[in-house]
């Protein structure tokens, strides 16, 4: 444990007028910290506040018993902007923090929503779930598979309920997809394709290093991350194009469409996985992450090829990102869109007929993103995590496949998976999954 969360939790077992044990239990941790009644205000704080995390305080603040006290992120502009649209929905001002340890030392925080870059997740996590506070944190939950296997090492040890920002976990067209797919009438399934196509996402034009805007605290956005001078391409959203912070489209993207396809068809891990691809489309762009990617993943009995592309909408069955699944009757394809099924034919009596009923293209109901924010507070208030849509277990099984998409691709081998070990059999395999903290930042001990 870093000193730092050791004071945090000293600090609030001292506000309760408690001493800290040598080790705890989830049980004995539970005991320790604010147990939620259904008729409880939640106070939420918020950890990087511009993109996905303002959606999703944004979301849970539909929910009239959630409150947004306060805010940490280190770009000022970005802190002073959430606290006028929290101000605008709510009439009071959340109190801004540019550093959220300082934040998670406030008792009065429940809830912490983490919306900050791929590198930071692991540690903002640790950090809250061992201060006593439930988090909601976005996906892909780590940039790396050591940090993924040390989250969930973490929620176990604290006992605190963490949902994945995994949505389309909490959309009904996922839920009635999933429930065929495991009916079985889809025959023998061979194949499942999950794609993203994303044509908004253009290219990233080179340009120059500079300073970091006034008002930012660059050093503490590097965090664990190697050290570099400022650019603004590495920075606000485009982070996601460069391996230092996140893994491009394979895991942006991946884990919410690897997600579906493993849940419905029941596996967890592949045998082996091999990738190919490149910046291909952009190849002097100022991305490190590749523009252009197949990766084929074997697992028992079936294979699924993840695909992806920057700057082009042209995917699968017309659709710019989804998942179909391929099987003798029929091929099931759902998106955030909606699902259906076409059905392969056959021939009865010299006549062609269809192997199973068509089913005709049928959408969601409700906002999924505001569905999955309201499983979580009914997890929360119920102290329940088996009630969650998308528990951090359930996240770590997503990020680590979409990761091994990317591990697959870098060292341009077929890596195979031992599932006893939880390794590879490739040591240039195992290296990639190590986190490497810089800066003085240290991987969480758990
Ligand atoms: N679930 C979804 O559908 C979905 C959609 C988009 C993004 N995301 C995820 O959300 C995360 C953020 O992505 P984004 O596009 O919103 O990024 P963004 O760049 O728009 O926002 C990140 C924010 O975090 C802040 N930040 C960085 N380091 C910080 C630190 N140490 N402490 C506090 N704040 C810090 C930044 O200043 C910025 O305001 C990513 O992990 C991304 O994958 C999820």
């Amino acid at each position: 444990m870093s000193s730092r969360r050791k004071f945090i939790q000293n600090t609030m077992l001292l506000g309760a007028g408690m001493s800290m044990p040598q080790f705890m239990t989830a049980a004995d941790f539970g005991a320790f910290t604010r147990k939620i009644k259904p008729s409880d205000q939640l106070n939420y704080g918020l950890i990087g506040c511009k993109g996905m995390g303002w959606s999703n305080m944004n979301a849970h603040l539909k929910m009239p018993q959630v409150n947004c006290v306060a805010l940490a992120d280190v770009d000022q502009s970005v802190l002073d902007q959430r606290t006028e649209d929290v101000f605008k929905l709510r009439g009071k001002r959340p109190k801004q923090y540019t550093d959220y340890r300082l934040m998670l030392e406030d008792p009065d925080i429940d809830i912490v929503i983490i919306g900050t870059p791929d590198h930071w997740h692991c540690l903002n996590m640790i950090d809250a779930v061992s201060a006593g506070k439930n988090v909601y944190v976005e996906k892909p939950i780590a940039n790396t598979i050591e940090e993924c296997q040390l989250m969930v090492k973490a929620q176990e040890r604290y006992g605190k309920i963490v949902q994945v920002g995994q949505w389309q976990r909490s959309g009904s067209q996922y839920a009635e997809a999933i429930d065929y797919v495991k009916s079985g009438k889809l025959g023998q399934i061979r194949l499942v394709k999950c794609w993203a196509y994303q044509g908004w996402m253009k290219p990233v034009p080179v340009i120059p290093n500079g300073p970091a805007p006034a008002g930012v605290d660059y050093k503490m956005w590097l965090g664990p991350a190697p050290k570099r001078p400022f650019n603004p391409n590495r920075f606000h959203f485009n982070f996601r194009w460069f391996w230092d912070y996140a893994g491009g489209l394979m895991t942006d993207w991946g884990v919410h469409e690897i997600d579906i396809a493993l849940f419905a068809m029941g596996v967890t891990v592949p045998k082996s996985v091999m990738a190919s691809g490149g910046k291909f489309a952009y190849p002097d762009d100022a991305s490190e992450t590749p523009d252009t990617l197949q990766t084929v993943y074997e697992y028992e009995g079936f294979n699924m090829l993840w695909e992806h592309a920057t700057g082009i909408d042209g995917g699968n069955y017309g659709t710019t990102e989804g998942i179909a699944f391929i099987g003798n009757n029929a091929t099931l394809v759902v998106n955030r869109g909606g699902w259906k099924v076409i059905p392969e034919t056959e021939t009865v009596d010299s006549k062609k007929v269809k192997k199973v009923a068509e089913v005709p293209h049928t959408k969601g109901v409700g906002n999924a993103l505001d569905l999955h924010a309201i499983n979580f507070v009914e997890a929360v208030t119920a102290n329940d995590p088996k009630i969650l849509n998308c528990a951090i277990q359930t996240g770590s099984i997503a990020a680590i496949n979409a990761q091994m998409g990317n591990i697959a691709y870098k060292t341009g081998e077929k890596v195979y998976w031992n599932a006893e070990k939880n390794k590879f059999t490739s040591s240039a395999a195992n290296d990639l999954m190590k986190a490497h903290y810089h800066n003085g930042w240290k991987l969480p001990k758990v």
